[in-house]
């Protein structure tokens, strides 16, 4: 007996390690989860993003131009930045930074609902806006720069990443888990003097002190993009109201932490985070065509005039349920 045991002690310990191994998921499994009560309250997505592995419909050219077109979603900057190989006219931030997995991403500002709801009417120009307009909005904004010509292949590409990863959701309809979740509001203004804590404690290992995040090695893309500083997004961009940012860091930030399900902060640290960010300096847009109807403008938009006579300070930081209900009126 003696002899077999010390003759297979490396399977035995091997075994023995297996064995405890397995005693831990298992006991993982069964603990009760602390966010229970949370996670059934909410509805969770349903959209499946379609995958080029299986989809033996995409073919020939057409295959070709959504695979080059998620690339540069993903990769936006080897081909636009600083350094793009194709033009040097953004900022050097990728589409996928703010739209995760390429646009795939339920509750990671997605694109399943791009496609079946444009062409459409939006407030911000006063006009109908095409996807290619939609999509020159985030070159401009979001990426600080200017957007490639809408001839170009590059373009051609995003169209039809777009229009495929939409493929499956019917004409007029937004799946669950689209776009930027809105979350509650609070009865007080986001507070920035709060936000810089929350950023210190749950941010700052990634972002920088500074918001200037951090280049890869390789000097063309950012490895944690920037929050705010020359190269990050423009004030006309939609991350810079508050209820956009707030409800995409909830669901989404510390970067492969949080969950829809499981999001690590509450929706006052989203909130004061997102009031503190959005305080640092970055660069503007001249945005004196937006809102041609200014009673359109939203709650959180944080640039006057407006039609109801609150400051911009609390249209920026809120409380936002005066102006709401006035607006509502
Ligand atoms: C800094 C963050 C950021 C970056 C980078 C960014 N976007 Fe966006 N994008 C947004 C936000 C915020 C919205 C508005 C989402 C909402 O309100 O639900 C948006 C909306 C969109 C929409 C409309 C979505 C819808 O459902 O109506 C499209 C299309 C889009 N972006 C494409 C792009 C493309 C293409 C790129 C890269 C060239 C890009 N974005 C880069 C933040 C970003
Ligand atoms: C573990 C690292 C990590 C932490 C911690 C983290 N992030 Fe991020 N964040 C990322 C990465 C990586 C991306 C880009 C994701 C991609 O490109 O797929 C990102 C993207 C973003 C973006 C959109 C792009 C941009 O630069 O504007 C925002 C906004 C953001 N993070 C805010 C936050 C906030 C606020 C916190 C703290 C609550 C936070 N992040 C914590 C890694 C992190």
């Amino acid at each position: 007996m003696w002899k077999t045991l010390k003759a297979n002690w490396q399977l035995i310990i091997i075994v023995a390690a297996i064995l405890v191994i397995a005693l831990i998921e298992v006991m993982k499994a069964t603990r009760p989860s602390t966010n229970e009560t949370f996670s059934t309250t909410l509805v969770d997505s349903s959209w499946i993003a379609p995958s080029l592995f299986t989809d033996n419909k995409l073919r020939g050219e057409e295959r070709e131009l959504v695979i080059y077109g998620e690339d540069i979603i993903a990769n936006t900057s080897r081909y636009f930045g600083p350094h793009g190989a194709v033009a040097q006219i953004t900022n050097g931030m990728n589409c996928q930074n703010c739209h995760l997995n390429a646009g795939k991403k339920n509750w990671g500002n997605n694109y399943s609902a791009v496609f079946s709801t444009y062409p459409k009417f939006r407030e911000r120009s006063g006009a109908i806006e095409t996807v290619y307009k939609r999509v020159s909005d985030c070159f401009e904004r979001s990426l600080n720069g200017t957007a490639p010509d809408s001839n170009s292949k590059e373009y051609q590409a995003i169209y039809a990443y777009i229009k495929w990863i939409g493929g499956n959701v019917k004409k007029g309809e937004k799946p669950v888990g689209s776009g930027i979740e809105k979350i509650p509001y609070m009865e007080r203004a986001a507070d920035p003097v709060k936000g810089k804590l929350v950023y210190a404690a749950q941010c700052q290992s990634c972002h920088g002190t500074d918001g200037k995040g951090q280049m890869s090695l390789n000097g063309i893309s950012y490895e944690y993009p920037p929050l705010w500083g020359e190269h990050s997004y423009n004030s006309g961009a939609g991350l810079f109201r508050l209820s956009s940012f707030a409800g995409y860091i909830k669901n989404n930030m510390p970067f492969n932490q949080a969950t829809h399900n499981n999001p690590k902060l509450t929706n006052e640290e989203a909130w004061d985070v997102a009031a503190y960010v959005n305080s640092q300096p970055r660069p503007s847009k001249d945005m004196s065509k937006d809102w041609p109807d200014i009673s359109k403008k939203p709650f959180d938009h944080p640039f006057g005039p407006y039609a109801d006579g609150f400051s911009e300070t609390q249209h920026k930081y809120g409380p936002y349920k005066p102006i709401i209900s006035k607006q509502k009126k």
